[in-house]
């Protein structure tokens, strides 16, 4: 019974070495209830009294010994196992993602920034008003009354008799004159209407950017600097301008403000249409109506203002021929900025 029992040992154990035992087959093999070790544990009635101990005994380290080698074995079966799984779920979070598609700020935003920031360097705040706005606002305070002319040339959408989309971010300006002492110095940038038709040139929604400079002592002098300077920074070091006389009712003397081409320097070329001058701006010294209908005294105060398109510097800056673009929100237009 003993060699039988070492048998079993011997057997169970080498086979459980194998590399693909199967564990569940060997435990039934060998210790389950009709198991070769069960079998000789039920032959042990035939032993004699003095050999039932010492067998009982064998028996017990042999069960112990299987059971402790299928342990073992189910173990290093289980850590295999999860090393497996380990290998074939394995995520490396040092790996590149895919990138989600994001947006950029549009041209327009752009340049109103650079804009922005080139004039607070030179001390200016910003100052934003309401785009629906009076009638007193838009035209009458800045010296344009009922059937003056230039309300042809910025005509705009009405949602009252006496209530309109601002067609210039000037009733900015009065508003802001109304309330502050000067000096004053601000420039306003933001959406403005006229009742044009779209097409290449022409949009019913445009964005301006305005600037006023009231002090004691201001002059054309003070104005011509502030643009000059707004030139060089936006066009480059060698840009000049030139002031063309011109008329605006909210300004006097008024004038139309050229730069010269930042891609011919002058000479003539497509961009400047062989003038060598690209107009930018309206400019002028604030009309003493103006000051003293916001209630600034010209004879104490003198300011100068200036107005200018986002959507023409944009064009202007990059060579870009059909104001259409900046509205129909193609990405292979919008992504080249
Ligand atoms: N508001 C004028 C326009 O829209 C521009 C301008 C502003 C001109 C300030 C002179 C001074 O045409």
């Amino acid at each position: 019974m003993k060699e039988k029992l070492e048998k079993i040992r011997l057997e169970a154990l080498g086979q459980l070495e194998a590399a693909d035992a199967d564990i569940e087959q060997i435990k039934i093999k060998y210790l389950g209830k009709k198991g070769e070790l069960t079998a000789v544990l039920r032959g042990m009635g035939a032993l004699s009294a003095e050999e039932r101990p010492i067998v009982g005994q064998l028996a017990n380290e042999v069960r112990a010994a299987i059971e402790a080698a299928i342990a073992e074995k189910a173990k290093e079966a289980q850590a295999k196992a999860l090393e497996q799984k380990l290998k074939a779920e394995k995520l490396d979070v040092t790996m590149p993602g895919t990138p989600a598609p994001v947006g950029h700020i549009h041209p327009l935003t752009q340049v109103q920034r650079e804009l922005e920031d080139i004039f607070i360097g030179m001390g200016f705040s910003i100052v934003e008003g309401p785009e629906v706005e009076l009638d007193y606002y838009n035209f009458q305070a800045l010296n344009i009354p009922e059937n003056h002319p230039a309300r042809d040339t910025q005509d705009t959408f009405y949602i009252g008799e006496n209530v309109l989309l601002r067609s210039q971010t000037s009733p900015v300006q009065v508003r802001t004159m109304e309330h502050q002492k000067p000096p004053i110095r601000i420039i306003s940038p933001g959406r403005v209407y006229r009742s044009d038709a779209l097409d290449a040139t022409h949009s019913p929604l445009v964005h301006q950017q305005e600037g006023l400079d009231v002090d004691k002592g201001s002059t054309m002098g003070d104005l011509k600097g502030t643009l000059e300077i707004f030139a060089k920074k936006l066009f480059g070091e060698s840009t000049r301008i030139r002031f063309r006389p011109h008329h605006f009712p909210f300004t006097e003397p008024s004038a139309e403000v050229d730069v010269s081409c930042f891609v011919c320097g002058g000479k003539g070329c497509r961009l400047c249409k062989g003038e060598g001058w690209i107009e930018i701006l309206g400019a002028g010294m604030v009309h003493p109506f103006v000051l003293s209908n916001c209630g600034i005294d010209p004879e104490e105060y003198s300011g100068f203002a200036f107005g200018l398109g986002i959507e023409r510097i944009t064009m202007t800056k990059y060579g870009i021929d059909d104001i259409r673009l900046f509205y129909e929100n193609d990405e292979r237009f919008l992504e080249q900025f």
